[in-house]
């Protein structure tokens, strides 16, 4: 019975909606509050090794790949070790050099993706240590690696992930606090981690109960010909999520970038037929993310702010989507679940047949 739609009109609305219960599926067992982190039994790596690992590159295809980055951020942030995400599709054809001293992650939904699974050869075929993070248990990633963190999202049938990428993004978040605490996170800011773990399947529960007002913002997504999706630092891996699912899904074109950066060259695009869904998190960049903001709106784009109550956006003519505030570092895995109701909505006002996008396969098996 899990296969089937009970009651939604398509599995990617019933997958959204199951992310509470998926993500303390993810959690479940990996508490650990007396040492204040995370346990994690299947990375098969015991602390000394773990702890001598000077660098993390993760390694994942499309949305994967976006959580990776969000990811890589999470074990900078909190275990202040250098880390990176890149398109596993084009590691193998770059020459790269593995390294004894990194941690190499795979990160798939399926464990099947061709591009990802030939990554994971070429580390382990040059000595690396290579670990996943896959939903699918017994997978082809799943068997190849060292070791790993399962998913629990249970089966995904919608091509476009929902449940899977914010398990991605928990097991991440587990991870960073598993590395923190064998560095230098205390023992105070492992606890404040795991208290903001605990409360994010509610807090997604209450994104989902505002979801109406998220479906009447896009109205106006929908409409466009393109838009774009911007957000700095940690919210850029989710402004990117959020740019691949509208296009997926909607096929309007959409383009990701760092709200930075929007001033050396794509506001020349800004006018009111080009929509910005900015993220404004409450945090020390609030303030460049709302100059920012002025800029589009001075330009008279319309703007979609996905932010916090503490925001004031007072005399910003803004389309608003509130989302619950928990630790900064982890607010982008929360920040992200409106940018797949907006996807969704576009996608079913324009009558497309959301769970089969055209041209796209759930997972690509072929180079
Ligand atoms: C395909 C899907 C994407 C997915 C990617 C990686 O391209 O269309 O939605 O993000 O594969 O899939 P994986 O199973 O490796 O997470």
């Amino acid at each position: 019975e899990d296969l089937e739609l009970s009651g939604y009109q398509h599995f990617m609305l019933k997958e959204i909606h199951e992310q509470p219960d998926a993500a303390a599926m993810v959690l479940r067992g990996r508490l650990d509050e007396r040492f204040a982190t995370a346990r994690l039994d299947g990375l098969g790596l015991d602390p000394r090794e773990l702890r001598g690992f000077r660098r993390i590159k993760i390694l994942g295809c499309g949305s994967a790949y976006y959580v990776g980055q969000l990811g890589a951020q999470l074990i900078e942030d909190l275990a202040r070790i250098p880390a990176d995400a890149e398109a596993a599709s084009e590691f193998r054809y770059r020459q790269p050099i593995i390294e004894s001293d990194t941690l190499y992650v795979a990160v798939s939904q399926s464990g099947e993706t061709a591009d990802t699974a030939f990554a994971v050869e070429e580390i382990k075929r040059k000595g690396g240590r290579v670990i996943g993070v896959v939903n699918v248990v017994g997978s082809t990633i799943a068997r190849t690696v060292d070791g790993g963190i399962y998913l629990h999202a249970g089966p995904e049938i919608s091509v476009a992930s929902t449940k899977a990428l914010t398990n991605m993004a928990l097991s991440f978040a587990l991870l960073a606090l598993h590395l923190g605490r064998l560095h230098d996170l205390s023992h105070a800011d492992g606890q404040r981690i795991l208290r903001g773990l605990q409360r994010i399947p509610e807090q997604i529960r209450e994104i989902l109960d505002g979801s109406e007002a998220i479906a009447a913002v896009a109205d106006d997504v929908a409409k466009a010909q393109s838009a774009f999706y911007v957000g700095r630092v940690r919210g850029f891996p989710v402004a990117r999520e959020g740019a691949q699912k509208l296009k997926e899904i909607s096929y309007i074109h959409a383009e990701a970038y760092q709200t930075s950066e929007l001033k050396h060259g794509p506001l020349a695009l800004i006018d009111p037929d080009m929509p910005t869904v900015a993220v404004i998190p409450d945090d020390e960049l609030t303030d460049r993310n709302l100059a920012a903001a002025e800029q589009i709106l001075a330009r008279k784009g319309p703007l979609i702010a996905i932010t916090h109550a503490g925001v004031d956006l007072g005399h910003l003519a803004a389309r608003t989507i509130l989302v619950p505030k928990n630790e900064p570092e982890l607010d982008p895995i929360l920040l992200t679940i409106p940018t797949q109701l907006l996807a969704y909505h576009a996608a079913v006002l324009l009558g497309h047949d959301v769970d089969k996008p055209r041209n796209l396969a759930k997972s690509v098996t072929v180079e």
